[in-house]
């Protein structure tokens, strides 16, 4: 698997906003990485990319699923963390975002890896330790 430098918060804008072109209706993205990686970062790039106009796009930590309009798809953008059974999420209705006309984004997909169909888009974002504004992605 092949390690990408993401120099800065820009560059990773940049890398999320060239995947979106290669991202159809029906495509379910996952964003692991620690507090402070910059899932959200690419989460919001990706979803300004695929159209979304909505001035704020607020963390889905506390709402758990935000959904908005994008040019010729709807997104949601989900946030997994404070979920803690695999069965509150299932609850919540998810697997209804993972087709189309949906696009879903999603930060901490590890509490429930097994609910991500098998042709999930599943992005790592590391940090590094002497330097602030480098991460390391990786994609599968
Ligand atoms: N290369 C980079 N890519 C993404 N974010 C970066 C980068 N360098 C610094 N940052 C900063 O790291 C933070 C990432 O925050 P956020 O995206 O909310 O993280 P997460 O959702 O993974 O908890 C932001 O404050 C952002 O400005
Ligand atoms: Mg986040």
């Amino acid at each position: 698997m092949e390690k990408i430098r993401l120099e800065n918060e820009a560059a990773t804008v940049a890398y999320a906003c060239e995947l979106a072109k290669n991202i159809e209706a029906g495509q379910v993205i996952a964003l692991s990485g620690e507090l402070g990686a910059g899932k959200s970062v690419f989460a919001r790039a990706l979803m300004r990319a695929l159209g979304v106009t909505d001035e704020a796009l607020p963390s889905p930590t506390f709402a758990l699923i935000q959904t908005y309009d994008g040019t010729n798809c709807k997104v949601a953008h989900m946030d997994w963390y404070r979920l803690e059974s695999a069965d509150e999420i299932e609850m919540l209705g998810v697997r209804e975002y993972f087709h189309a006309p949906w696009i879903c984004i999603i930060e901490w997909p590890e509490r429930n890896l097994s609910l991500l169909p098998s042709e999930s888009i599943i992005i790592e974002i590391k940090t590094d330790p002497d330097d602030f504004q480098l991460r390391y992605l990786e994609q599968r």
